[in-house]
């Protein structure tokens, strides 16, 4: 497989064509960014970090059921994944009160859910994607009533999946963001990446932050709080 020109720049990550309609050539950056963007700065190996974390978790999702983009994991730094057309909806689940959701709610961070809680964002940096509700999505038209089912009901089966991936490894998952695409026969399937940059990982004992929040509120070392992570990950592993 040949890569190609530059389809799309993200971010953390960039997306090359191949010599093949359905797959894709995507990049991990060391680039990482707070504030939609406004804040950015590159960490030496933290694109490798995310590309082994997300490896591994989608192998494991995968061989639990769920279908993703992915492919093939080509290099420290590269994946080929099946070209999907992305929804543009941020699906977002918490399990632990933190983040945008204390803010919004005016709630103290650390109260654990009772039950995880499914958000939506409009993905759309020029609205610094807003949060938005079932009818939005419908009046978008971004999925139908039924995609919508599927989308959240998707979100809690990996929740669930990556509750106890992370448990076993004595990270407690605070919430996570994922992002879906449909294939051209419709169906959908986990696109994207599930990495410390998209998830709140806690110390399941000490509650220490072992994710991006170390970036966004400056409390130490990137890249040595994902390789704890990795590392972690590969120490303990579970049945399912
Ligand atoms: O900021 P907020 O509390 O809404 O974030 C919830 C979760 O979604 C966090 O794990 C955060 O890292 C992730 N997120 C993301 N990309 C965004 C917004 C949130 O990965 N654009």
């Amino acid at each position: 497989m040949q890569k190609g020109h530059l389809l799309y720049e993200g971010k953390a990550k960039s997306l090359f064509a191949t010599e093949s309609p359905d797959i894709l050539w995507m990049t991990y950056k060391d680039d990482t960014t707070a504030l939609n963007g406004a804040r950015k700065t590159a960490f030496t190996d933290k694109g490798k970090l995310n590309n082994q974390i997300s490896t591994l978790l989608f192998h494991f999702l995968e061989k639990n059921g769920v279908q993703t983009h992915l492919l093939e994991t080509l290099s420290d730094t590269e994946q080929l994944v099946k070209k999907v057309t992305v929804i543009p909806i941020e699906i977002i689940v918490r399990n632990v009160i933190a983040g945008s959701f204390a803010k919004k709610l005016g709630v103290a961070e650390g109260e654990e859910l009772a039950e995880p809680i499914v958000e939506f964002y409009y993905k759309e940096d020029a609205l610094d994607d807003p949060f938005i509700n079932d009818d939005h999505v419908r009046y978008l038209k971004l999925a139908t009533t039924a995609e919508i089912a599927e989308l959240k009901e998707l979100a809690l089966i990996i929740n669930t999946l990556l509750q106890q991936r992370f448990l076993a490894a004595d990270i407690l998952l605070v919430d996570f963001k994922i992002e879906c695409g449909r294939l051209n026969n419709q169906t959908i399937v986990l696109a994207d990446e599930i990495s410390p940059d998209s998830c709140r990982l806690w110390d399941v004992n000490t509650k220490q932050k072992l994710d991006k929040d170390v970036f966004r509120h400056d409390l130490g070392d990137l890249v040595s709080v994902y390789q704890e992570v990795l590392q972690r990950l590969l120490n303990k592993t579970t049945e399912v």
